[in-house]
């Protein structure tokens, strides 16, 4: 039993709101490697062992459900350019596919054991991982079972680019990606994923990849409208994918669609931070009912970070979300977009991933922005950090 809670988020529907709610001076109970009781402190059953949270906050783990974590060097210096005035391109993936070819299956482990140690360390309890930095059949399916060794959440992203060698054939690549790549790689992947955008893939190549990948039992995500205006959000709710990422270049027919589908926009603010693009009109959004979350898209190019944390500041200092819907999206909404009912809340049942921070309430999450705050995290029940 966790007792002595200044805020329990539940975000569980017992507690009142549709979207995030919490309890005052709460307590939580864990059996084995789920929550088994919530409520205020001072009717809590009788527990075999007891931490004393002393009036600080406890939330749901958060759910990082946007991450590129298999890949290998850095862009350092892509990241400087840019902030002297060079623009961020989908060209810079290549750089990222030479050193990842080049990499060693141990050297690539240790890369994504690191990062995935970083996430833990700053709440992430679930995160989504992509390939899409080796782009041949090997080094795709290289990348699936590696990321599949640190999560269940393992996202087939061979349509990240079309690689320097399909340069006069981009037709020939996509049936690659939709023929063996496909074939080798959906064994570990539970997504499929297509960066639909000017300098990747249009509308029609998205649209195969997005098929042939459901066809093989594979559910569908997309990049969508990240640099510019164009057909990713609607092919994402006309394939019924879970989530369409970054939404940054929105029409009001794409914001019409989103809001009539169940399909989860999912906002990246580090990479608008990263790439001094404008962020995403997340109010928008929210008032047409479009369901949000908020990930990190942890890469070496577009945005490099893995804090939850400073993603949830961002949001709110950024894009005027309030500190409570922030919350919400950076773990009930990281959820949703992976299609989870298990995470991103604390109600009965749930799997007992939360996070225990030094602070009396979520807001301090925004309120002291980069600041670190996770004091404990459980994962299944078991304390992983703290
Ligand atoms: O989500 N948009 C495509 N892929 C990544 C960036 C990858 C890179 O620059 O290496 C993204 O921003
Ligand atoms: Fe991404």
């Amino acid at each position: 039993m966790i007792t002595n809670i200044g805020e329990l988020v539940t975000n569980s529907p017992d507690d009142g709101a549709r979207g995030f709610a919490a309890l005052s001076n709460a307590a939580l109970v864990i059996e084995d490697d789920r929550v088994a009781w919530t409520g205020p402190a001072a009717d809590a059953p009788a527990a075999d062992s007891r931490v004393d949270a002393a009036g600080r906050a406890v939330l749901p783990g958060f759910v990082d459900s946007h991450a590129h974590l298999v890949f290998a060097g850095e862009r350092g210096d892509e990241f400087a350019a840019r902030m002297a005035g060079l623009s961020y391109t989908a060209g810079g993936i290549r750089s990222t596919v030479a050193a990842t070819r080049a990499a060693s299956d141990a050297d690539l482990a240790a890369n994504l054991t690191r990062l995935a140690a970083e996430m833990a360390a700053q709440g992430t309890t679930t995160f989504e991982c992509k390939s899409g930095y080796g782009l041949t059949v090997a080094d795709e399916a290289r990348s699936v079972a590696l990321a599949a060794q640190v999560t269940s959440e393992v996202t087939y992203l061979g349509a990240h680019v079309v690689p320097a060698e399909f340069e006069s054939d981009p037709s020939g690549y996509v049936d690659l990606v939709t023929g063996p790549m496909l074939t080798a790689c959906a064994p570990h992947s539970r997504w499929v994923d297509v960066f639909c955008e000017r300098g990747a893939f249009d509308g029609d190549a998205a649209r195969a990849v997005l098929t042939a990948g459901q066809a093989v039992g594979l559910a569908g995500r997309v990049h969508a409208n990240q640099l510019g205006p164009g057909p990713g959000v609607q092919l994402a709710v006309e394939c019924g994918a879970a989530s369409a990422d970054h939404c940054t270049f929105l029409s009001d027919a794409d914001v019409d669609a989103l809001a009539a589908s169940r399909t989860v926009a999912t906002l990246l603010p580090g990479v608008e931070f990263s790439t001094r693009q404008p962020y995403p009109d997340v109010r928008r959004l929210l008032s047409a009912g479009v369901s949000v979350a908020i990930a990190t898209d942890c890469n070496p190019g577009s945005c490099f970070t893995s804090s939850m944390p400073f993603c949830v500041a961002l949001a709110v200092r950024e894009m005027r979300m309030t500190t409570q819907e922030a919350v919400w999206a950076a773990t009930a909404g990281g959820a949703r977009a992976l299609r989870r009912d298990d995470i991103g809340h604390l109600g009965v049942g749930a799997r007992a991933d939360l996070v225990l921070l030094g602070a009396p309430s979520h807001a301090y999450l925004a309120y002291r922005p980069g600041v670190p705050q996770v004091a404990a995290v459980w994962r299944e029940g078991q304390l992983i950090v703290g």
